[in-house]
């Protein structure tokens, strides 16, 4: 096993400070990575290891700091002398994980650089295989973008060592959909169109852009939360049963299902809102005209035989009443009556519900309805439910840590694979590029609300509603 290094872009950003080195930390106490593992950050601030080693005093990390503009050739030469030195003292070849946590806009700068410096190399000939990029989404910002990105990287990278993260994948909690659909034989028989009725999935947030002002005012929510994050939580709801548990069986089912999204006609592409919370124009760093969405919801409709008819309804959205993100799947009701004659009132008969709860609780339940216990025969909805943490002796990993483990195993599983990435895109671009163009659909909605009022109309419209509603 060769000892790891990790070579931080942006490693004074928020994802880095947040997120990386906490993770690599906690592997390490947690002897999942050697405690030889060494971390070089790189950013543009100007700091001395010392104090950027002292910005994260209860991280126990070894490493340097190389301070730069990641335009500056100097800095992937400087970086590569450093590289060597590490590989000579240490008699041996160091894995290389290149982590891009920068602002989306500087990865092709980095990547250019990479590529001329000959950074993805490795020490030697037998260490390419070692050397890997993670790269964090946005993906681009549209279908040409990615595109050229991934021109790009495969330029510089062959695709076993390109990692491209979605940190929803790697969440344990949405692993547990695979586990939950595909290892008990009573939800499989009815996870389809004739017993589903639809799909709610939620992803809010209750903090703003907090210092991402001007990084988040350039991407919005549809490209930061929903074009991926929430597109693979509908993947593993939606595929068919893989072949194996492995990358590619995996990888080609969730492709298949964001490959058959049914493209959204004009009139769904109105339908799709665009919100923004009140004061979102204040922000630091926030254009004070600013049309960004910090909120989206939308209606989509899943092309394959066992989706027919179904509608998926989405949101995601910042500064809303609560942080949840949670999958519902909402089943038709039993047939209740014949020829006028009902067993029961339809309207005290609620759907039967299956509530995936991803974050904050970590829990699943189902509703059922039950008598009311009594003389009388009465029906009340009653939840059995199944909490994660009473499972669990430790904490669930971060998905950070999964992320991390899983690349320097070269498990590609829970990475986005170029596929997905385009076809997510494409589905999208219809809606992007309707809203370039028209400013006037964007809805403004109050801090602590669940969103604008036309995300319940859109839902509403066919007879439904947003499952909200504390247990
Ligand atoms: C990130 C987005 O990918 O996901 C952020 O860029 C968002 O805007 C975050 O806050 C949410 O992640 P989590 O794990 O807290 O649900």
């Amino acid at each position: 096993m060769h000892p790891i290094i990790f070579i931080i872009f942006g490693a004074t950003g928020d994802l880095a400070k947040k997120k990386l080195l906490p993770a690599i930390s906690s592997l390490i106490k947690k002897d999942k990575l050697s405690s030889d593992a060494i971390v070089i950050g790189i950013g543009r601030r100007s700091l001395s290891d010392k104090e950027f080693f002292s910005m994260l005093p209860e991280l126990n990390i070894k490493g340097r700091y190389i301070s730069g503009m990641f335009e500056d050739a100097e800095l992937y030469a400087h970086l590569s002398r450093i590289l060597r030195e590490y590989d000579q003292t240490h008699h041996q070849c160091f894995s290389r994980l290149f982590y891009l946590a920068t602002p989306p806009m500087h990865y092709e700068t980095i990547l250019r650089h990479m590529k001329v410096s000959g950074l993805a190399e490795g020490c030697d000939q037998h260490t390419r295989q070692h050397t890997k990029v993670l790269i964090e989404k946005p993906f681009g910002k549209d279908i040409d973008t990615a595109k050229r990105l991934d021109v790009l990287l495969a330029s510089v990278f062959e695709e076993q060592q390109i990692y491209r993260i979605d940190h929803y994948l790697a969440k344990d909690t949405v692993q547990n959909i695979l586990a939950f659909r595909f290892a008990n034989g009573i939800f499989e028989p009815t996870w389809n169109s004739e017993f589903i009725d639809h799909v709610q999935i939620t992803v809010a947030e209750s903090i703003g852009v907090e210092s991402r002002g001007s990084l988040y005012d350039g991407i919005g929510a549809l490209r930061d939360v929903m074009q991926n994050h929430m597109m693979q939580l509908l993947a593993l709801v939606a595929m068919e049963q893989p072949r194996a548990f492995d990358a590619i069986s995996i990888r080609d089912e969730r492709a298949r299902v964001l490959t058959h999204l049914t493209p959204l006609d004009k009139v769904a592409i109105q339908s799709v809102v665009r919100g923004q919370y009140r004061g979102y124009r204040q922000e630091n760093g926030v254009d004070p005209q600013s049309t960004t969405e910090t909120f989206v919801a939308m209606r989509l409709m899943v092309n394959t035989p066992r989706w027919r008819d179904v509608p998926f309804y989405l949101r995601t959205g910042k500064k809303l009443k609560e942080k949840t993100t949670e999958i519902s799947i909402h089943f038709k009701k039993p047939a209740l009556c014949y020829q006028d004659v009902c067993l029961f009132n339809p309207e005290a008969v609620y759907r039967n519900m299956l509530r995936i709860q991803i974050q904050p609780n970590e829990e699943i339940s189902i509703r059922l309805m039950i008598k009311r216990p009594g003389f009388g025969m009465d029906l009340l909805p009653a939840y059995m439910r199944y909490s994660y943490a009473s499972y669990a002796s430790e904490n669930s990993p971060d998905a950070y840590e999964k992320v991390l483990l899983d690349a320097i195993a070269g498990d590609q599983t829970l990475f986005a694979r170029t596929d997905e990435i385009y076809a997510s895109w494409t589905f999208f671009m219809s809606v992007l590029s309707s809203w370039a163009t028209d400013d006037a659909s964007l809805v403004f909605y109050d801090v602590g609300s669940m969103g604008p009022a036309e995300s319940n109309r859109l839902i509403e419209m066919d007879g439904r509603r947003w499952y909200i509603e504390t247990i």
